[in-house]
């Protein structure tokens, strides 16, 4: 993706550098060509708001010492209604300190400052979470289903259709074992009372067996056709399997706000594996090795894809390629978005090859994450990566409920519990979506929960600051709404909170079009910073009345913001902490 957002026909930068443009083509005629100015941000904002370095690489063409070319320019400018004065430095840089008039109106002007509709109603789907069926969900699946679903906020809040797909584990050889383990090592109660745990001790007592007793090993292959064949029993049981795998999923889906619209597992394409192989084969793609089928993948540089195995079952890739076959007619997708952790970057560079050489020309994405360091005591040990989500999700709120118990005794019980929901889920959340995805995370409690650093809390908590004191200002100055206030944005901190909140529209496509949320946590972080040196220099209520009213029309906006921002990110905004 090479979107520009600073492109965007309403940004400050694009509209610099139309009157950078215009006054260059003034200057210079057929000469200029058809070189375009640039306005970027002010590298020091000591010197400017935004600078245009483009005098440097024109001086070859132009045939002019840079900071003539500058020069003339500069005195090209259209001073009606100027945006900005220009000044040269260094070898020819044009720096440019916007007027606060200009400013204004830009923020006044909804088109610069909401959210652009990138995808225009074409559609994304974004596979995600997708945990295996009878196995609790492991830090994998907990990152694919917080950073999957902030992603799926950011599309949808950018104009595309998200068809947010669950694709669940839920078909492969395991379920010959399960469904013996199921059978053989829970008791009648434990049947009744089925839960995930329980399954997957089960599934391990089975497998365990398979590798000393040759005979259970060829039952448990029985029992895994049989379920293929369609077998009622089979079928009732793994039936059973799912519904309470999902059950469990669905509580910790709840807690996180986080909902798809399909859950179609792998079992859902079964019938159309066999159709894949043909057509690779029929297309001379896949061929014959060792008893299995296989897609050479050479030219790729990669090992081959096998899609048949030696006992004749498909497997992991056959049904991924079967997948995208599927949703690529049912959705007419722009792109397809996978979220898994880095262990799984080889599968889905094979298959997405194969994919290619089917000709499919639909964009496929694998976004993937490293793995979180989690607290000791969250983690259940088996293999140093399966982590009870419920536990740690747990804890948070526990830990976000002392804190509020100390700071609001004041507040009634059921307030605080509320509140320590939104808090130490938000703090989960953020600690995640804070880091960019493919960096190793070190999860601690206290930076999670920190009220004075890069946090979820903090973001919240200066939310509701200035949410309190609009409130104060409500009250003091009723009837008047000061979002209606004219914006005079005189003192330098004033303008850069003013010039950031410009920039919310670009973070946010930043974000999602490279997929990393971090990039608008970075945003919103560096937003909460600005306000709160703003805040800490300059009186608010106690101002003079236009100035008072125009920042407190600053302070909505950087509400909303926050509030909007945090939200894409899927975590709330209390309006009081
Ligand atoms: N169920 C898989 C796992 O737990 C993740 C599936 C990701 N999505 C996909 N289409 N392969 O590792």
């Amino acid at each position: 993706m090479t979107t520009d957002p600073s492109l965007a026909a309403d940004s400050c930068e694009a509209q610099l550098s139309a009157w950078l443009q215009a006054a260059f083509q003034t200057a210079f005629g057929d000469a200029a060509g058809d070189a375009r100015l640039q306005v970027v941000p002010s590298t020091d904002p000591a010197f400017g708001d935004f600078q245009c370095n483009d005098a440097m690489s024109l001086a070859k063409r132009l045939r002019l010492a840079p900071r003539v070319i500058a020069q003339r320019i500069v005195d090209a400018l259209d001073a009606g209604q100027a945006p900005a004065t220009a000044t040269i430095a260094g070898p020819g840089f044009i720096n440019l300190t916007v007027s606060p008039g200009w400013l204004a109106a830009r923020l006044a002007d909804p088109s610069a400052a909401g959210l652009p509709d990138l995808g225009g109603g074409r559609t994304v789907v974004l596979d995600y979470s997708s945990p295996n069926v009878a196995k609790p969900m492991h830090i994998g699946h907990i990152r694919s289903t917080i950073i999957g679903n902030s992603l799926d906020r950011l599309h949808r809040a950018l104009g595309y259709r998200v068809i947010a797909d669950n694709h669940l584990g839920d078909w492969g050889t395991q379920f010959g074992i399960l469904i013996m383990g199921y059978r053989t090592f829970l008791s009648d109660a434990e049947r009744d009372g089925l839960t995930v745990e329980l399954l997957e001790q089960a599934y391990v007592k089975s497998y365990n067996r398979t590798k000393e007793d040759g005979a259970w090993l060829d039952t448990c292959r029985a029992e895994l056709v049989k379920l293929q064949q369609g077998d009622p029993d089979n079928r009732a049981i793994w039936r059973r399997f799912i519904e309470i795998s999902l059950r469990e999923f669905e509580r910790i889906y709840s807690r996180l706000d986080v909902r798809f619209d399909l859950v179609r597992g792998e079992s859902y394409y079964n019938d159309m594996l066999p159709g894949v192989v043909a057509d690779l084969e029929a297309r001379g793609l896949a061929k014959e090795s060792e008893g299995a089928t296989v897609v050479p993948l050479e030219e790729e540089g990669m090992p081959v894809c096998i899609v048949r195995k030696t006992d004749g079952g498909f497997n992991y890739a056959t049904t991924d390629i079967a997948t995208v076959r599927s949703r690529v007619a049912e959705f007419d997708p722009a792109r397809i978005v996978y979220v898994t952790d880095e262990r799984q970057q080889l599968h889905f560079r094979q298959f997405f090859a194969v994919c290619r050489k089917l000709g499919i020309a639909t964009p496929l994405e694998h976004v993937w994450f490293g793995l979180m360091r989690l607290p000791e005591g969250a983690i259940s040990t088996r293999e140093g990566n399966v982590i009870r989500l419920d536990a740690l999700l747990d804890e948070a709120e526990r830990r976000a409920l002392a804190i509020i118990g100390e700071s609001s005794p004041e507040m009634d019980a059921a307030q605080q519990r509320a509140l320590a929901r939104d808090i130490g889920i938000g703090a989960v959340k953020y600690a995640d979506l804070s880091h960019d995805p493919q960096n190793l995370i070190v999860f601690t409690w206290e930076r999670a929960l920190a009220l004075d650093g890069n946090s979820g809390p903090y973001l919240q908590y200066a939310h509701a600051r200035i949410r309190s004191l609009l409130d104060k200002y409500r009250e003091a100055f009723p009837g008047r709404d000061p979002a209606d206030a004219p914006l005079l944005l005189e003192e330098a901190a004033e303008k850069q909170l003013a010039l950031h909140i410009l920039r919310y529209p670009a973070a946010v496509v930043r974000a999602a079009e490279n997929f990393k949320p971090s990039m608008l946590a970075d945003y919103l972080f560096a937003l909460a910073q600005l306000y709160s040196s703003f805040y800490q220099r300059y009186p608010i209520l106690k101002a003079p009345e236009a100035v008072r009213d125009s920042r407190a029309h600053l302070c909505v906006r950087v509400a909303q913001l926050l509030r909007d921002g945090l939200g894409l990110l899927g975590i709330a905004t209390p309006d009081r902490i």
